[in-house]
């Protein structure tokens, strides 16, 4: 019986197979506009179109069902499927020996791994079935705390195929920062590694998930992935070998057949306030918008090697080295290192040794690399590039030039690619040698995006050329659904302050042709090194030193990072402020966060900038921190005028 099935799931997939996705690419600017068009006449029926091209073990009975007051989006509802069916299997007839990931090491030593459609989809069963015989079944949630190894890769597509639900942490959080998110999805197995390499440094992944785990109740299992070979303690019961889990298995596992609307996965994100937020993201549309918008955006084209230089720990590298390009049948390279080991050369010498075509990094990587001799940059044939990508916070006109000059040698488009966890896939963007690009701005919306620009009162700005609001007028396939365990934090955030839109949480302007232009964040959440870090979490780690009374972090403009954090601290009477304790405030942060959060500077005040209703005035303490010495706008609501001389005379100028 079972076989049976599986021999008609063969025969559908034959026939998708011919369901052309190149026919989902827009070539040119007329087309752009016509689909454009079409997407806000007719967004059903756009999105049919599209969703059509994809393999369904059952089609969708109505395309879209959205109350943004709930708030609650359905896409596709009623449609079946499975994500890895679409990623794999249907690949495996035509492009089976084609290679779907390229592993690239941390040290350029070690030999390079190229990991066709077939070994691919092999892995991913394999692993599923490990996963399976370690009491994992479909809604169950599996945290994920690995270093950029392919197996990574394999880790979530085997949850997907299984129906388990991934929540991918960065390995560069803390335990804490770890075991907060497994406790808020009460994840049953945790997917870890002995070690992780970075550069020139080791991080021992086992031990910090290890210090986790001592508050983490529901994980049942951890299934540990020998990479370094570094010492390790082990729980035996719940600690289990990854390769030795493998040689119990199998290759053959049927995936779980999934409704349009469950959950895939959920990917935690910092907000202005308290804890993380896991955002959930579910298997149909965030499928079809995250392979639309890969295709069109990066105009992969067959035998193009295409590499985003994100972690798979933050969305992009869900998006953009998973599901996108797999869905897509493109091969994708993983990279395990960092831009700056051995050498500030090592992203140009793994575009040359691969032959990238598409590369995809951010800002303030660009900006990094652009400080060192240009030698690095000119030691390395990059003439296999043919499109340029950024993404994670505005770029500034410097770093956009160096980029276009010095690596795409002025002959590759740049696509500057906005948006966020919450959307799932690219919002803004300008499609690469199809719609025009323009320095510093993420230019037009992708069809089926609806922005617009707001007044602070909520009222839509009519005029084309505006500074304003950024929000999103209609549903589109890739929103999160929610918030894991809190759909009433999900209307707060998103739906509450401008009712309608999606709120996103970025300033923009427009410029006269209609091209956006990502102006930063306009709430408490700043973005340092492309870091999406909330301040009241980091503040809260402050206070949680017995020397500290209260504390106020803003970001400040960083010439590396784009933004960095300042900290105003304000102590007890009697704790002498040293260097010490700047240092210990410092390691409290990352301890209890990640070392992404430490602030780069501290200053101690005596008070802090109040209106009446006790609300810190953040925007004064922002033009402190950037050292701005003028005028400081209007200060009559303050409770406190007098604190400003001091806080101006303590700035910490180092
Ligand atoms: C925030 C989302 C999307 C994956 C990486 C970050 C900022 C992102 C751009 C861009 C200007 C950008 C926004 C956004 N941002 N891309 N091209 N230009 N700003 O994901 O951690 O969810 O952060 O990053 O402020 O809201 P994230």
């Amino acid at each position: 019986m079972l076989k049976i099935l599986e021999f008609q799931v063969a025969q559908e997939l034959l026939k998708t197979i011919k369901k052309l996705l190149m026919s989902l690419q827009i070539n040119s600017l007329e087309d752009y506009h016509k689909a454009y068009q079409a997407s806000v006449e007719n967004p059903s029926k756009f999105w049919d179109e599209i969703a059509e091209k994809f393999f369904w073990r059952k089609k969708w009975t109505q395309t879209l069902d959205y109350n943004w007051n709930v708030p609650e989006t359905k896409w596709f509802l009623g449609g079946k499927l499975n994500i890895t069916e679409n990623c794999l299997d249907r690949h495996l007839a035509s492009k089976g020996d084609q290679t779907a990931i390229i592993w690239e090491p941390n040290d350029p030593k070690d030999p390079a791994q190229h990991i066709t459609y077939k070994q691919l989809h092999s892995k991913v069963c394999a692993f599923a079935n490990v996963l399976r015989n370690n009491g994992v079944v479909k809604g169950d949630r599996v945290c994920v705390y690995m270093p950029m190894v392919a197996e990574l890769a394999v880790a979530v597509l085997a949850c997907a195929r299984i129906g388990a639900i991934h929540s991918v942490v960065f390995a560069g959080f803390s335990s804490r920062a770890l075991s907060a998110r497994i406790n808020d999805a009460e994840c049953k197995v945790l997917l870890t590694s002995d070690g992780g390499f970075r550069g020139d440094k080791v991080t021992p992944l086992k031990d910090i998930a290890d210090e986790a785990l001592k508050t983490c109740p529901s994980i049942k299992k951890s299934i540990v992935f020998q990479r370094t070979q570094q010492a390790i303690a082990w729980m035996p019961g719940r600690d289990v070998w990854w390769h030795e889990e493998l040689t119990k298995v199998d290759d053959h596992c049927p995936a779980e057949v999934m409704d349009s609307e469950d959950m895939l996965f959920i990917l935690y994100t910092s907000g202005s306030t308290g804890k993380p937020k896991g955002m959930v993201h579910t298997c149909g549309g965030y499928m079809v918008y995250a392979a639309y918008s890969f295709l069109n955006v990066f105009q992969y084209k067959p035998n193009d090697i295409y590499w985003c230089t994100a972690d798979i720990g933050w969305i992009t590298g869900h998006s953009y080295i998973v599901y996108g390009p797999l869905a897509t049948g493109a091969t994708t390279v993983m990279f395990e290192g960092v831009p700056s080991y051995p050498d500030y050369g090592r992203f140009w010498e793994v575009c040359e040794k691969h032959k990238v075509t598409q590369f995809y990094t951010a800002p303030t990587a660009i900006r990094a690399l652009a400080k060192h001799p240009l030698s690095f940059v000119t030691n390395h044939d990059l003439s296999s590039l043919k499109i340029l990508g950024t993404v994670g916070e505005p770029i500034n006109e410097e770093a956009w030039h160096w980029y276009d000059d010095n690596i795409g040698k002025n002959k590759c488009p740049i696509v500057d690619t906005w948006w966020q966890t919450e959307t799932g896939g690219m919002m803004i963007s300008s499609l690469a040698g199809v719609t025009q690009d323009k320095p510093t701005f993420a230019t037009l919306p992708l069809p089926g995006i609806q922005p617009v620009l707001l007044n602070a009162d909520g009222t839509e700005i009519t005029e084309i050329k505006a500074e304003g609001i950024l929000a999103i007028k209609q549903p589109w396939p890739s929103l999160a659904r929610t918030i894991y365990g809190d759909n009433e934090r999900y209307k707060n955030v998103y739906f509450s302050a401008y009712p309608n839109y999606y709120f996103p949480g970025d300033g923009a302007l427009r410029d006269a042709h209609g091209n956006y232009r990502i102006t930063g964040r306009v709430d408490d959440v700043v973005i340092v090194s492309g870091h999406n870090l909330g301040t009241a979490p980091i503040e809260n780690a402050i206070n949680e030193h017995e020397g500290i009374v209260e504390s106020a972090v803003v970001g400040f403009p960083h010439d590396i990072k784009g933004n960095a954090l300042y900290a105003y601290v304000i102590t007890y009477d009697g704790v002498i402020q040293t260097d010490e304790l700047i240092t210990e405030i410092r390691n409290l942060v990352a301890a209890t966060i990640g070392a992404i959060a430490k602030p780069d500077k501290i200053q101690f005040v005596k008070g802090l900038p109040k209106t009446r209703s006790g609300k810190i005035m953040r925007r004064i303490l922002r033009k402190i921190a950037s050292g701005d010495t003028g005028d400081l706008g209007d200060t009559s609501t303050l409770l406190n005028p007098e604190i400003i001389d001091a806080l101006q005379k303590g700035f910490d100028k180092n």
